[in-house]
């Protein structure tokens, strides 16, 4: 089940890598006990068995998507060399392959100047986009909407920037009367605009944001973590649609190249609209930045170390499939919507399920029909054991009862209310929709919801 083929190339790799250094005068690195090593190797392996199966489409709980084989292969390639973007003292060739991907990620923005870099995932980069927001807009607040990751939040608080939330409407929309409402107020410094929330892949009304924000001189920060490479998909609907296309016109977008962009952890990238963002980043080091007067990566990054391999991962997996619509990416990324529209319509022709919105990305959200919210909950909890025995591994969310439009009126006027949650970001999750589904109505039948 596991792709090993691939591993084949990677020795093959390893040694060209190595020529590269035949001029040095030869030096035997200590070998480890291969007795040892084989041991502590295979204890590692049976301790790792201990995991849902994230590399199977029959996972589809949380945000985890299998790294692509060029991204794994590539990653542990440069483990040889270990490079270090901070600097180009500690990884020359990384840090250029980071500046061509960014480069790249950016363009499929419509940037051409900008500035931005990888970092450690989506919380390091919306920090630094909420952190030049501060710095540009001094004691005014950050606005996100309710629906937003609760990492704005709790990012805005070890920043010391006031931060509000903003209601959303019956889609898990940031609400624009509401908006309008808290920038007439005054004092709004950003407004981050969630393109794909966690929890229902719900997508802000970009157009009337930036449109608002410009009105009171607030910046439009937008956080795609997840959504952002749906820029790409030819499927999404009207109103999404018309988000992606002007994403291009927010003053920070968040990015996360291990979530959709088939990356290992440790990926994430933020990038600045105007390039002199850079001057908050100013400062002098004692130690680095010797050996060029080319930019340096930690000149403009708040993390000091940081794994090259990660860059030369997202380089390669961006050569092989480059970042086009219509391309390899691209049509993963529509199946994976296509497979959430699918769904829903079979929830929505079922009686024994109420539905939220249509999913606008590809996550699905649902809940077990009932008369209150409390019963809700309790199958939803039940269906999501009963299928995991089952080998189908989905998600819990909480959500307002207002998302489920077609539920009985006590749990729609329920504050909130625990539901199903689906991620169906693999390509294969298409072609195991059948699968799927024979589970999910098994285990609804195990958990004795809703008899037909
Ligand atoms: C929209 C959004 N923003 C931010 C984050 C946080 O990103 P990370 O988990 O990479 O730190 C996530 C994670 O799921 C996300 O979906």
């Amino acid at each position: 089940m596991f792709e090993l083929e691939s591993m084949k190339l990677l020795l093959q790799a390893a040694q060209r890598l190595e020529q590269g250094f035949a001029g040095l005068p030869p030096f035997s690195p200590e070998q480890p006990d291969e007795q040892g090593l084989r041991e502590v190797l295979f204890a590692a392996a049976d301790r790792l068995r201990d995991n849902f199966p994230y590399f199977h489409p029959l996972y589809a709980g949380q945000m985890l998507k299998p790294p692509h084989p060029v991204a794994r292969l590539a990653y542990m390639l440069s483990l040889w060399i270990n490079p270090n973007n901070h600097a180009l003292d500690g990884g020359r060739a990384s840090s250029r392959m980071e500046k061509e991907a960014v480069a790249e990620l950016a363009a499929m923005f419509g940037w051409s100047e900008f500035l931005g870099h990888l970092c450690g995932g989506g919380t390091m980069a919306n920090l630094e986009a909420l952190w030049v927001a501060g710095q540009e807009r001094p004691g005014k607040t950050i606005l996100a909407s309710e629906q937003a990751h609760y990492t704005h939040n709790r990012i805005s608080a070890v920043l010391r920037i006031s931060y509000e939330s903003v209601a959303c409407d019956a889609r898990g929309r940031m609400d624009m009367a509401a908006l309008k409402a808290r920038l007439e107020r005054g004092g709004v410094g950003a407004v981050v605009a969630t393109l794909g929330a966690t929890g229902t892949g719900a997508v802000d009304p970009l157009p009337e944001i930036l449109e608002l924000c410009g009105r009171h001189g607030a910046r439009v920060h937008v956080d795609a973590a997840y959504g952002g490479y749906f820029t790409l998909a030819d499927n999404l609907g009207a109103a999404a649609l018309r988000a992606f296309a002007r994403i291009g016109e927010a003053d920070s977008i968040v990015i996360d190249p291990h979530k959709h962009g088939l990356q290992p952890y440790g990926c994430g990238c933020v990038l600045f609209r105007d390039p002199a963002a850079g001057r908050h980043y100013k400062h002098d080091s004692p130690y680095t930045y010797f050996s060029s007067t080319e930019l340096h990566l930690g000149e403009i990054s708040l993390e000091c170390s940081r794994p090259g391999a990660s860059a030369v991962a997202l380089w390669a997996t961006q050569k092989l499939l480059p970042l086009v619509r219509g391309g390899e990416l691209a049509r993963g990324l529509a199946k994976g919507r296509s497979a959430a529209l699918a769904l829903f319509e079979k929830l929505r022709g079922d009686a024994r399920f109420v539905t939220a919105f249509e999913p606008e990305l590809d996550v699905l959200v649902f809940a077990p029909a009932a008369e209150t919210a409390e019963e809700v909950s309790a199958l939803s909890r039940r269906i999501f054991e009963c299928a995991a025995r089952r080998n189908l591994h989905v998600a819990l969310a909480k959500l307002p009862g207002r998302f489920f439009s077609t539920a009985a009126a006590a749990v729609r006027d329920a504050g909130e209310l625990t539901c199903l949650r689906l991620t169906l970001m693999k390509p294969e999750h298409e072609e195991w929709l059948g699968k799927i589904w024979e589970i999910l109505d098994a285990a609804t039948e195990d958990a004795g919801a809703g008899k037909r």
